[in-house]
């Protein structure tokens, strides 16, 4: 049963043209088994070569393996083509819910940061503060000249700021001088204050918290920490109503009616007069616990906002006055929640996580107690 190459031909586009039109991979492996199964038209041709003469097989024996070899390649090709289109289906159409709701094997925790910083907003909303934030890029003029810290003040030294390169990010055209445009990683957020004041939507109650960042680092400073401030823009305002606000604040956040508060004069560029705040503690089996006037431990700075600080933002300081205060968000969670070392706050460690975070569904209220 000679084959003659038009018919060979003819057979090759046939074979080709069905496995081209295969739609998906098993429409494709019922061609292969057609075409070189053991019962397959080419592997029946193949069989032909036996009855050929010497001669014959000479001549029809390549033509045959040839027309095998292209089927083969054309069912690899197709193949590859076939599996190639179900793997960029499945990328396209099979995605990961991130919203579906944990299965209970999940270990995530609320870290302590966070939770001080939802249980300051719920103490300071109860208040009638809003929470602001600000960003954590700065520029020198938000950070420190509206602040009163000038140029040549050593109060910029004491921060250790990270200072971008120059040319790196530009602050906003037209913010000020050359220096005042110089960009770092906000120092305090104290600058969110001067972002606040600027909107001039007053009066203002506020509290800022945030990350802030120095060129600092060991048991007690990491370069990267937590700060809240704390603004009050108002006609009228006195030191009494700093000192209020503190000692509410602070009763509230560490659940005790025994804290006790005192307040030290000290400076800051931006406060007037400023004071630092001392917070009473005693020790129990060798743990620092707040309430009493024991021992005094520093717990945050504040003052009345300098008058030169209102004018920066364009308000008028005969008109508008104010309190501020900042605080170290970590330094609170530690004192709270007894952890004594900054650093593992950082280090994401999923046992110190397990032992010291929260629940995401203990959020915090007052009625419940903000530590709960
Ligand atoms: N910004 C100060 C710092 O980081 C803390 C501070 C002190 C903030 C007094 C204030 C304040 O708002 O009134 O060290």
């Amino acid at each position: 049963m000679a084959s003659d190459t038009h018919q060979l031909d003819t057979l090759r586009g046939e074979w080709l043209g069905r496995i081209g039109a295969a739609a998906d991979l098993p429409a494709l492996e019922t061609e292969r088994v057609a075409a070189l199964g053991k019962q397959g038209a080419v592997t029946q041709l193949l069989k032909t070569l036996g009855a050929m003469t010497p001669e014959q097989r000479q001549t029809e024996g390549p033509r045959i393996h040839a027309l095998r070899e292209a089927v083969t390649e054309a069912l690899a090709a197709r193949k590859a083509a076939l599996e190639a289109a179900e793997l960029d289906r499945r990328l396209a159409t099979e995605t990961l819910d991130m919203t579906l709701p944990v299965d209970t094997g999940a270990q995530g925790t609320i870290h302590p940061v966070s939770q001080v910083m939802d249980e300051l907003a719920e103490i300071f909303s109860d208040l009638g503060f809003s929470v602001a934030t600000g960003p954590e890029i700065e520029d020198d003029w938000h950070n420190f000249t509206a602040l009163n810290i000038p140029e040549s003040h050593p109060a910029r030294a004491m921060h250790d700021t990270f200072y971008f390169e120059q040319g790196e990010t530009a602050g906003p055209a037209g913010a000020g001088a050359e220096g005042d445009r110089r960009m770092l990683l906000r120092t305090h957020t104290s600058p969110v204050q001067i972002r606040l004041m600027q909107r001039q939507e007053l009066p203002i109650y506020a509290i800022m918290p945030g990350r802030t960042y120095r060129s600092d680092s060991d048991a007690t400073h990491t370069p990267m920490f937590h700060q809240v401030e704390g603004l009050v823009i108002d006609r009228g305002i006195t030191l009494g109503h700093l000192k209020w606000t503190l000692e509410t604040f602070l009763t509230a956040f560490f659940e005790r009616d025994d804290i006790v508060l005192r307040m030290r004069p000290s400076y800051f560029p931006f406060t007037e007069p400023s004071a630092e705040v001392d917070v009473g503690y005693h020790m129990e089996k060798g743990r620092r616990v707040l309430g009493g006037t024991e021992k005094w431990m520093e717990l945050l700075g504040s003052g009345m906002v300098h008058p030169k600080v209102i004018a920066n933002c364009g308000l008028d300081p005969d008109e508008w006055q104010g309190f501020a205060f900042g605080c170290g968000i970590d330094r609170l969670a530690m004192l709270k929640y007894g952890m004594d070392d900054l650093r593992a706050f950082f280090d994401g460690d999923i046992r110190w996580l397990r032992h010291y975070g929260f629940s995401a569904l203990d959020v915090p209220t007052l009625s419940g107690g903000v530590g709960a």
